[in-house]
């Protein structure tokens, strides 16, 4: 790197687009962000505040890579939470390690494979709670399910609001520069790329040497990737913050509670419906999310007749992708682009893997050879 710092921009302040923004800055890029919703905002085309959100993995061993990513995420939180235990004038993160409870329905056909990068993972015994008297409330009702295997570990939970506004404090500590504002989207991706250009230059920015893609859906509309679909998720927040993270994975459906750390509240979830772009909330959803809780968050049952204290119901739309996430380089006319987007379910245990490629993509591509435009990962 020459002395001058080059400059990129980054199109995106979701979780991929600022934890991309703090990485580089890190490694000593001059950063601008451009978005057309910020921390802070609520959007149906803004994802990130939507998320519950846990380390909980999706990714299977035919993934290796998403594998990595959200390992190297899981051993950075478990770092920046020591920091933060060890220094209590450090801002806080909202982040914080719970104990995580995982139940199935149905045998278990699931790959365990990151059994071993959590903490504490391990099989639990069914004659004991929590499991025994999930089975014993269940089993009041004939048709009601089981839990066939369940197991136990500690995991990060995330209380997503503050992590982002987190992630941008410490990004502008760096010096990165986060601007409000729409790129143009029925003009193609150039026009998109010339416009974030003008913009940047109106805050007094100077030209970019690289922009970095990291729109999430709406990767879609911005530069027409047909790929990209919904994977809608409903849930239901309630109030007060859950001991534990649990996770019930059913027959055809998932039930989940997610403690928000230091928030006093705690997410219900939740749905994963494919093609869907729907942003109202559907009150049969919210009213079966709620049912499934009963039993997996019974310290929740604060309200009168003993039902949950419902603070909101809300959906969000997880960037879903044919082919996966897409992390490549790009020639676009003659500006060097790297996408980042389309991280469907996993876009705050990816961030850390994923921005550490970014790094590695931008540097690449600057290095000269960006005119070769396949990405080698
Ligand atoms: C209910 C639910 C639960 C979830 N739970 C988890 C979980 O437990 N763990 C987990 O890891 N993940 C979870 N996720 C997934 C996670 O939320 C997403 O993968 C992640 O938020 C995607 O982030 P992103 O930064 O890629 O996109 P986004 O957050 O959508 O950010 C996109 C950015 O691009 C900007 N943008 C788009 N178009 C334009 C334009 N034309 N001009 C300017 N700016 C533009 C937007 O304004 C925004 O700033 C969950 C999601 C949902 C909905
Ligand atoms: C839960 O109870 C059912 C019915 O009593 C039983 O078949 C099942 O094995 C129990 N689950 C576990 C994990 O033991
Ligand atoms: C981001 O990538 C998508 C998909 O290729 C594209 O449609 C969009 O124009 C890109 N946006 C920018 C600003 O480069
Ligand atoms: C999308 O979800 C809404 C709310 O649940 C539902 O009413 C609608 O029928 C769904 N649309 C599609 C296309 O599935």
């Amino acid at each position: 790197m020459t002395s001058a710092k080059p400059h990129v921009i980054i199109i995106g302040a979701g979780v991929t687009g600022l934890t991309s923004a703090y990485f580089l800055a890190d490694a000593g890029y001059d950063v601008t962000v451009i978005a057309a919703h910020v921390p802070g905002d609520e959007s149906i085309e803004y994802t990130s505040p939507w998320a519950g959100a846990h380390w909980r993995t999706s990714a299977t061993p035919a993934e290796p890579t998403i594998c990595d990513w959200d390992v190297q995420t899981f051993e950075y939180w478990v770092e920046l939470l020591e920091r933060e235990g060890r220094d209590a004038g450090l801002p806080k993160c909202g982040i914080k390690m719970q104990d995580s409870y995982h139940f199935w329905d149905t045998e278990l056909q699931e790959d365990l494979w990151w059994a071993p990068h959590v903490k504490d993972f391990r099989q639990l015994s069914p004659l004991r709670d929590p499991v025994a008297t999930i089975n014993d409330s269940s089993s009041n009702k004939d048709d009601a399910p089981q839990i066939k295997w369940a197991a136990a570990c500690r995991a990060p939970s995330i209380n997503v609001p503050q992590y982002l506004l987190y992630l941008q404090s410490q990004a502008r500590c760096l010096g990165v520069q986060v601007i409000k504002a729409r790129l143009p989207t029925d003009a193609g991706f150039e026009n998109a790329l010339l416009s974030a250009e003008s913009t940047a230059k109106a805050h007094g920015r100077k030209k970019a040497d690289i922009f970095l893609n990291a729109t999430g859906l709406g990767a879609a509309k911005l530069c027409g990737d047909e790929g990209m679909y919904p994977i809608r998720g409903q849930t239901v927040l309630v109030k007060g913050e859950a001991k534990a993270t649990r996770t019930r994975n059913g027959d055809g459906y998932v039930a989940y509670c997610i403690p928000r750390p230091g928030s006093g509240m705690t997410i219900l979830g939740g749905t994963k419906e494919v093609g869907n772009w729907s942003e109202a909330a559907d009150p049969e959803t919210t009213r079966l999310i709620l049912e499934r809780n009963r039993v997996l968050a019974p310290e929740l049952l604060t309200g009168e007749e003993g039902g949950f204290e419902v603070v909101s119901v809300q959906c969000g739309l997880r960037p879903g992708r044919k082919g996966g996430t897409r992390m490549e380089r790009e020639i676009v006319g003659r500006r060097r682009v790297v996408h980042a987007y389309g991280h469907a379910s996993g876009g705050y245990q990816n961030s850390v893997g994923s921005a550490r490629l970014v790094l590695r993509l931008v540097e690449r591509s600057l290095d000269g050879d960006g005119v070769r435009a396949t990405a080698r990962l």
